[in-house]
Formats: C-alpha cells, structure tokens, sequence
C-alpha cells in the first residue's frame, strides 16, 4: 500500500517524457520526487553523506589528472612529484586537492557513520545498508593508505614500513601476510606498483560500485530516517526539486570553497625523496593509524594488533544486528537521557584514557611479573580484562542506576570506547617524540 501511494505521488506521463534527459532526470534516479518536509533540516543529516559522494568525485577527477605526470617507479616517483609542483601549469594546486580532499573524505565519511549511529538509522531496513556503508570506510582508508605511498618520499615510506610492520605481529600468516602487500621483504619497487594499481583502479572501481548499492539501499528503505518527534512536518511531502536540490547545491557550494582555499594556502607535504637506510625518529603510521600504533605501546602485540581491533570491527559490523528494546526514533542521542549518559561516559573516557597511559609509562614496571609470566598474560589478557570489566560495568550501571533502554546503554558504552580511541590518537600524533616516548609538542 506504502508503495502504492508512492508511486501514485510520483511520474505522471509528461513527467516521464522531462525525465529522460538531463539534469532533472539525474537528480530524480538519485532522489525520489518528494521527500517529507522532516528531513530537509540540515542538522537532521548534516549532508555528511552527500558531502562524502562529492568529495569521491572530486577525488576521480585530480587522480586523473596526477595520472598525466605521475610515475609509479621508485626511480621516477619522487621526480615526478617534483615536475609535477614545479612544471605543471596549477599541479601544486591539482596535488594539493588531492591530499586535503582525502583528509576531509576520511573525517565526513567517519562523521558520516556517527551521524547514522546516533539518529538510530542503522535500524530495520537500513540494517545491511551499515554493512555497506562499513566496506565504504573501509575501502576510504585504504585509498588514502595506498595514496600514503605514492609521492615516495621520507614520510611516505616510513609510515608505510612501519603501518606494514605491524602486519609481522600477527601470529601464523603475519610474515607472509606482510609480504603479499609489499610484493617482497621490503617497501620497494613492488609495493609502490601494487600500491599505485590498487590506487588507481580497483579501489576507485570498489568505491564506486558500492556507493551504487548504498544510495540504491538508502531508497529503497524510503529514503533517510523521518525523525519521530517531527510531528506534521513527518507526513507533509515537499518537491525535491528545488527544495532539496538547493540545499545540496549549496552544501557542496561551501564545501567546494572550503577544500579550495585550504588547497589554495597550504600545500601537501613533501619532505626528501624516500631513503630506505636513514630512519627518522620518530617514525609513524599515517595519523588515522596511529591509535593501534599506541595500543601496541601497551598492549601485547597480538592484542594490539589482533584481538582488539578485529573485535572492534566485529563489534561495529553486529551493531545493528543486536537485540534492542526500543524503536529507532531518528532522534539526536535517542533521548535527553540518552544526551546526559553519551556525556557522561565522554568525561570518564576523557580523564581515564590519559590517565591509564600515564600510568603505563611512568609507574606501572611490569618487569618483575614478565619474569614469570608470559607477555600476553600481563600485557594482554590482565589489562583487556580489566578494560572489558570497566565496559560490562558501565554498561550494567546505564541500565540499572539510570533505567536506561539498552539503545541507550549501548550508545554509552560506544561512546566511551570512541572517546578512548580518539584520545589513544591524538596522544601518537601530538604527544610521541624521539623513541616514541611522551613528550609536549612545543
Ligand atoms: C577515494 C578516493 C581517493 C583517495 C582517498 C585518494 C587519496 C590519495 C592520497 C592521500 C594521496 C597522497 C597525496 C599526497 O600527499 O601527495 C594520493 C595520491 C595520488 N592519487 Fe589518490 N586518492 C583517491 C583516488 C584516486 C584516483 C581515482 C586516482 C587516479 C585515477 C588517484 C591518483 C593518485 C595519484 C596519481 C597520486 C600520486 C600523486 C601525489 O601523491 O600527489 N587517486 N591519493
Ligand atoms: C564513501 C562513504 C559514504 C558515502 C558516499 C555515503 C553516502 C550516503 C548518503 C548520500 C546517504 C543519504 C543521506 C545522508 O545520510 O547524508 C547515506 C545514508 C546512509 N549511510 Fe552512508 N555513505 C558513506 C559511508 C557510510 C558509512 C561509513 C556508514 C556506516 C557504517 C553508512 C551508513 C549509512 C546508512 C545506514 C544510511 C541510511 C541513513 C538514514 O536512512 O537515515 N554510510 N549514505
């Protein structure tokens, strides 16, 4: 019946013949003719995913350009960067597109993913369209990983040695495993082919085949989530055009104008042309890596590298698939009381994660215990144990002391492990020096 009203508010035949061609008919294959007035409000969505569809585009057509002077060999690659910035009529305007629209792709695509988690629209029909949108990010880290290495100069090839080696730490396959993404021992000539191929063409292939199924999967559940507490708002169907399609014109308007003039002023790294015999100190993972990077300063390799992040991911693919006791509501935070815990469990995230490495570094010496027992006993399953009990804990007292739904406990708990890990990586990033020990930045 849904599907029948629908269809009854849509194409009449002189509408289908406009339909054909053009503009109005692209817009009309990604968005149906109208959309309840609820969802137009910008901070409903933010446009994070439309953002994220743009900058993808913006991201085909500057690697297209680069294609033209870049040369994927060991030999060439730091030279042609170079012919790139200083020969190319706007190349250090083209190059420096490239970098920061990737950067933004990464924070939207992952703002993207918390919006969708906190309006509850992971829910229901939309529950396979979280698994797609996982791959999404997925395949965005990986693009921006094998970009890392391209440019082949110091920073370049040691964030990739070091992320890779990273792969060695995993038990059975972590050698060969390492091995098959460098194409040999070693960050060489191999790794930058496969690293430029996968680059250039599979992963954008990838990316554009799934952003395929996620808008389809997005219509198909009826488009994005109607609030619930959006009253008539919820039943009053608007034209998509304009109404909509200016909206979006103008968010991609802003965003094009930011990426530009960050592009304009600032302009993408480049230090000295790569140097497999002189590594710098310190060296580290490319920034969205460097949380793990710092786990593995506290955790056992195996739980550093394996078990946490593979439970994580694990934990984030299964989200929508728990059993929950309330409806989706489409609502910010679910509840105000929801807002008060998510904030809550943010403070206790924020004071216990600088505290506990703190404490790591300066106080705790494990050194005596590491005489008698394994490594992945002290340093692994003692502390993920303690981590799990603080989560089972706080997780029991949401439901019990604040009655909270378990939707509600759930987001507590997701917000305290984010906070967590972001914290993990701004400690890499801004308070890591020489041998990888803390140190103030300035
Ligand atoms: C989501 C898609 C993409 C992302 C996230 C991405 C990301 C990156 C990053 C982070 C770099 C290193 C930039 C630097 O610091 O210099 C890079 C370089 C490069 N990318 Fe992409 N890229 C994407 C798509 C593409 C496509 C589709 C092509 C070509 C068809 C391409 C071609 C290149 C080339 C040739 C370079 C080397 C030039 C340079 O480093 O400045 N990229 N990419
Ligand atoms: C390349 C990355 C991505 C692109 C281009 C993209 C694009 C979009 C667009 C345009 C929408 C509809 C409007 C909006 O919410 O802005 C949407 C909705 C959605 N996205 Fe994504 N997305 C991406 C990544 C993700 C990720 C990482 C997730 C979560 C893991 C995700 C899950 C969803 C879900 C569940 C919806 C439906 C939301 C609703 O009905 O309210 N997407 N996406």
């Amino acid at each position: 019946m849904a599907e029948l009203l629908d269809k009854s508010k849509q194409d009449s035949p002189a509408d289908s013949q406009e339909q054909k061609f053009g503009l109005k008919s692209l817009v009309l294959h990604l968005h149906p003719r109208r959309v309840p007035q609820a969802v137009l409000k910008f901070t409903h969505t933010w446009g994070l995913g439309g953002m994220a569809a743009l900058l993808i585009v913006v991201q085909f057509l500057t690697g297209l350009l680069l294609r033209f002077v870049y040369a994927p060999f060991p030999g060439k690659a730091y030279d042609s960067i170079i012919v790139l910035q200083n020969e190319v009529l706007f190349g250090q305007f083209v190059r420096n597109i490239h970098h920061w629209s990737a950067i933004f792709l990464l924070a939207i695509t992952f703002l993207h993913l918390l919006r969708v988690f906190f309006t509850g629209a992971f829910h229901g029909p939309r529950q396979f369209n979280w698994i797609i949108g996982c791959s999404l990010l997925f395949i965005v880290v990986a693009a921006n990983f094998t970009g890392y290495l391209l440019p082949w100069d110091q920073l370049a090839y040691w964030a990739i040695t070091v992320s890779t080696g990273m792969l060695e730490y995993l038990p059975l396959f972590g050698t060969e495993l390492r091995e098959a993404v460098l194409g040999g021992t070693e960050v060489g000539a191999a790794t930058l082919l496969i690293f430029y191929n996968l680059h250039t063409s599979i992963l954008p292939l990838l990316l554009f085949l799934l952003m395929l199924l996620h808008f389809w999967r997005v219509r198909k559940a009826h488009g994005v989530m109607v609030p619930q507490n959006s009253g008539n708002e919820a039943n009053n169907y608007v034209a998509v055009i304009p109404n909509l399609v200016v909206r979006e014109l103008a968010t991609a308007l802003v965003l094009l104008a930011v990426v530009l003039t960050v592009s304009a002023v600032f302009n993408a790294p480049l230090q000295a042309k790569a140097n497999p015999d002189f590594s710098p100190n310190p060296a580290k993972a490319p920034w969205y890596f460097q949380g793990f990077q710092e786990l593995l300063l506290h955790f056992h390799p195996v739980f550093a590298v394996l078990v946490i992040p593979f439970t994580a991911i694990l934990v984030m693919l299964a989200i929508p698939y728990l059993r929950y006791d309330a409806e989706p509501t489409g609502i910010w935070f679910i509840s105000g009381k929801g807002r008060k815990m998510g904030s809550i469990s943010a403070a206790i995230a924020l004071i216990l994660t600088p505290l506990a490495i703190l404490l790591d570094e300066y106080v705790i010496s494990p050194s005596a215990a590491l005489a008698i027992f394994p490594g992945y006993i002290i340093k692994g399953v003692i502390p993920l144990s303690f981590l799990l009990i603080f989560i089972a804990a706080l997780y029991y007292l949401s439901k019990k002391k604040f009655a909270a739904t378990k939707n509600e406990a759930v987001q507590a708990v997701f917000i305290f492990i984010l906070t967590g890990f972001l914290i993990l990586t701004a400690t890499s990033v801004g308070f890591r020096g020489e041998g990888m020990r803390l140190a103030w930045p300035w």
